[in-house]
């Protein structure tokens, strides 16, 4: 089974990993995932460019070998460097053992350098070669240079807009997929529409604000999207509940948003309006999902500054 592995920001660790293991399972149920600080390593047949293309908080990934044969490097790894006209060595030290890996990264470069046409290029290598170690395991790590699609662009905003990160790690924590839709019932200035739209997943907003749902039109329209908006109470979600796979959302509290109700009864009516097969991530302030009756599978805390932290709830 091929394996791929995945370097995550530390910030936000537990958030950053789990996207990356929702983002494989979503496609293969039976991916097999391994956390070792901030690296996944997943054994499963989905490319690893279609995880990487996905994830927010990914730095780098790439192909994974367990272990070296005597010629070194398996074919297909072989073939990579053969057509690379630059690479680097870079070791990843997760052990507790200390030493320098200068050396190492070295002696690794100039044993490439043997078998390959390939140069040793540190500045912007077309293939970077890593060893990884943890205590007990050692891995190599390939990984070409990969570029990320191309974001998409808000022409008008809002101070109570979501940062677009942890919006597209809530698409994908929530485990929906391409050609599935998506609803954002507090959409705002179209964020969650805009992240869904740029991994081709469907989506349809509701905002009981005329003045939001115009700034999300503009700005699904300036990058050439197409997404249902609703001018409604979040409510209007009953009617349409057949035409989503999933809710991503985060619940206005009434700093710089309009809000029809307090955000604890807004969280209470909401969950109680979303059937049980629905996918699900949910945005709100810490606190207001203290006497929440849901049965979610996750909660991520996420620090803004001291009095504010976010909470994220996936089920
Ligand atoms: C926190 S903002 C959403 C921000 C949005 N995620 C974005 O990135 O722009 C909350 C939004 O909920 C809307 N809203 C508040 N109460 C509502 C209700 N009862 N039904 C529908 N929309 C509501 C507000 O107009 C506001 O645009």
């Amino acid at each position: 089974m091929p394996e791929s592995f995945f370097i995550v920001s530390k910030d936000n660790l537990e958030l950053a990993t789990d996207e990356v293991i929702s983002i494989v399972r979503s496609y293969d149920r039976f991916a097999k995932t391994q956390v070792f600080s901030n690296i996944v390593i997943i054994q499963s047949t989905i490319p690893w460019q279609t995880i990487a293309r996905r994830a927010t908080f990914v730095k780098i990934a790439g192909l994974l070998l367990r272990k070296l044969s005597n010629l070194f490097l398996d074919e297909d790894s072989y073939l990579l460097l053969q057509n690379s006209s630059t690479f680097s060595c870079r070791v990843i030290n997760l052990s507790s053992d200390s030493s320098d890996t200068t050396e190492l990264e070295r002696a690794m470069g100039s044993m490439i350098s043997k078998f390959s046409q390939s140069k040793v290029s540190l500045n912007d290598p077309d293939v970077v070669v890593y060893l990884i170690f943890t205590e007990d395991q050692a891995f190599f790590g390939f990984s070409p240079k990969f570029v990320k699609d191309e974001r998409p662009k808000k022409v008008r905003g809002h101070p109570h807009e979501l940062d677009w990160k942890l919006c597209r790690a809530m698409i994908n924590l929530s485990g929906i997929k391409e050609d599935e839709t998506i609803c954002d019932p507090f959409c705002g200035t179209g964020t969650t529409l805009l992240e869904a739209s740029s991994m081709k997943i469907n989506s349809i907003g509701i905002d009981f604000d005329k003045k939001m749902c115009d700034v999300s039109r503009e700005n699904i329209k300036a990058n050439g999207f197409k997404s249902e908006i609703y001018n409604e109470d979040f409510s209007y979600m009953d009617k349409i509940v057949d035409s989503f796979d999933g809710i991503v959302t985060d619940i206005p509290y009434g700093r710089a948003s309009k809000t029809s109700e307090g955000p604890e009864k807004l969280l209470e009516k909401l969950v109680s309006k979303i059937p049980k097969r629905k996918k699900v991530a949910i945005m709100c302030k810490k606190g207001t999902e203290k006497n929440l009756k849901w049965n979610f599978a996750k909660r991520y805390e996420i620090y803004r500054h001291k009095s504010l932290t976010r909470v994220i709830l996936v089920k």
